[in-house]
């Protein structure tokens, strides 16, 4: 059994459903919105809430779910006989809590901690803490959903699944988003007393509002809008949830100092940091782990992941960051290059089709078009160290491992595979020969060949 806590709040997620509809090996709450699985964005929620422990109730043979939400406990769920008996799988770790325990869904990755608060907030407010707190909402088409009971005063009574309600019953707009707060005291006790006497022969946790209420336990509601309580069924689903998501993430963006010419082609990571006064260009692509800072450009139809751009950096079009890329200030990388592990100093240059990766280059130094660190021999990959300074020509080859000390100039097309010292001209180029007028004789003789063949032709 887990130690007690001092927090008062506990978070449990189910994520035991296999996801039949994504059609996918892969377990439905590890599909990936914003650049990461689904389920974590829940425990994100419920962890900027202040929960101090979270529990994921994954079925059998999920292991790539217990990997992701480590550090945080699963439960195994073995059968799904239902959602009281999913939560129930906890108890094992949470039994002993005494808090306020949140019951969340790993396929609902749009729910937002202020919400949440409300939650918590609606049983903060009356003299006696309710024993349950349910997430009410008003679907364009309630469907499906549990419907909301509640008494002449607007106190919660029951929770009744479509299946098993009356037609009077199925009228009720109010719908159950499935997410509860529920006090921990209690919690075990009703959930212990949960039956499967319904339409789906299930244990549903619905029931424990009507089992509070007969324990003279008082139930609360709180309503949120529709969209953040998008479930996520298949991969349609999952591409609304992305889009809202994206929608959310770039409103928060430019509200914090952020410009985007045209908002909706640019993807944000969950983790995306945006320093004020950037400017994002349209098409422009940030995976996860990606830090600009104040006054960067990035022009249209960058790839970003895993990179720190300095300020005042400009950035494409049309270039690549890939992780590890560390971009001093006032770096500019222009088109078609690509950054791998690469650690460019402040005001360094690489401005027209580049590949730099696995190489640390100093302040100021410029790399010219077409520059290639081959830093891969088949087995390994080496590394590349230009010193300040440097002037790299176009199309150079620096063959990894190598050094090239501050202020040397390397000539353009120079295949480099030994270390330069610091202030050397480096070159290396087959001699150039001169032949006077041959230019001109070839072509006289191609000119007058390809007359020939035409008139033989037309014979
Ligand atoms: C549930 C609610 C319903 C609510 C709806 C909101 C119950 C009985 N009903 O219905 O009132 O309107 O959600 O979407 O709770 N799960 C498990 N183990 C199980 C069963 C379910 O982990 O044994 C998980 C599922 O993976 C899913 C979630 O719980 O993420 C909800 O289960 P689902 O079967 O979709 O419940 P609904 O019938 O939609
Ligand atoms: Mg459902």
């Amino acid at each position: 059994m887990a130690s007690k806590t001092d927090s008062s709040i506990a978070a449990i997620v189910l994520a035991a459903g296999k996801g039949t509809r994504m059609k996918s090996a892969l377990p439905k709450v590890m599909h990936q919105v914003a650049g990461r699985p689904m389920v974590l964005h829940v425990l994100d929620a419920a962890k900027a809430l202040g929960a101090g422990r979270a529990v994921v109730v994954v079925g059998p043979d999920m292991p790539s779910v217990g990997e992701a939400v480590k550090p945080h406990p699963t439960a195994v769920q073995q059968r799904q006989l239902g959602t009281a008996d999913a939560v129930k799988a906890a108890k094992a770790s949470l039994g002993d809590f005494r808090g306020t325990v949140f019951i969340l869904y790993g396929d609902t990755p749009l729910i937002t901690p202020a919400t949440l608060q409300r939650m918590l907030a609606a049983g903060a407010q009356a003299k006696s803490k309710p024993a349950v707190v349910v997430l009410g909402f008003r679907p364009a088409n309630p469907g499906a959903y549990g419907r909301l009971v509640t008494d002449r005063a607007g106190a919660l009574t029951a929770i009744v699944e479509a299946k098993d309600a009356t037609p009077a019953q199925l009228k009720i707009g109010l719908c159950n988003s499935g997410v509860m707060a529920v006090d921990g005291a209690v919690l075990w006790t009703l959930i212990d007393k949960v039956g499967k006497a319904n339409a789906k022969g299930e244990y549903y946790l619905t029931d424990i509002v009507g089992l509070a209420r007969k324990a003279k336990l008082r139930c609360a509601y709180v309503e949120a809008p529709e969209a953040e309580l998008q479930g996520v069924n298949d991969r349609i689903d999952l591409a609304e949830a992305e889009a809202a998501l994206q929608q959310r993430l770039r409103r928060a963006a430019m509200a914090a100092g952020v410009t985007m010419t045209d908002p909706s082609t640019v993807f944000l990571a969950w983790d995306t940091k945006l320093g004020s006064d950037v400017v994002v260009g349209p098409n422009v692509m940030f995976g996860p782990g990606v830090t600009i800072n104040d006054r960067v450009e990035i022009r249209a139809f960058c790839h970003l992941e895993g990179a720190e751009v300095g300020a005042d950096a400009i950035i494409g079009p049309f270039a690549r960051l890939r992780p590890g890329t560390k971009l001093g200030a006032n770096v500019h990388i222009g088109n078609f290059v690509e950054c791998k592990a690469a650690i460019l100093g402040e005001g360094a240059k690489a401005n027209h089709l580049a590949y730099v990766g696995d190489a640390e280059i100093g302040a100021k130094t410029n790399v010219g078009a077409g520059t290639i660190t081959a830093n891969y021999d088949g087995y390994f990959k080496h590394k590349t160290i230009v010193g300040k300074g440097v002037s790299i020509g176009s199309n150079a080859v620096l063959v990894a491992p190598v050094r090239i000390g501050d202020g040397a100039l390397i000539g353009a097309g120079s295949t480099i595979a030994r270390d330069i010292d610091a202030d050397a001209l480096a070159v290396t180029r087959a001699e150039l020969k001169t032949i006077p007028g041959a230019g001109k004789r070839y072509r006289e003789r191609k000119t007058a060949e390809k007359a020939a063949k035409a008139a033989a032709k037309d014979k």
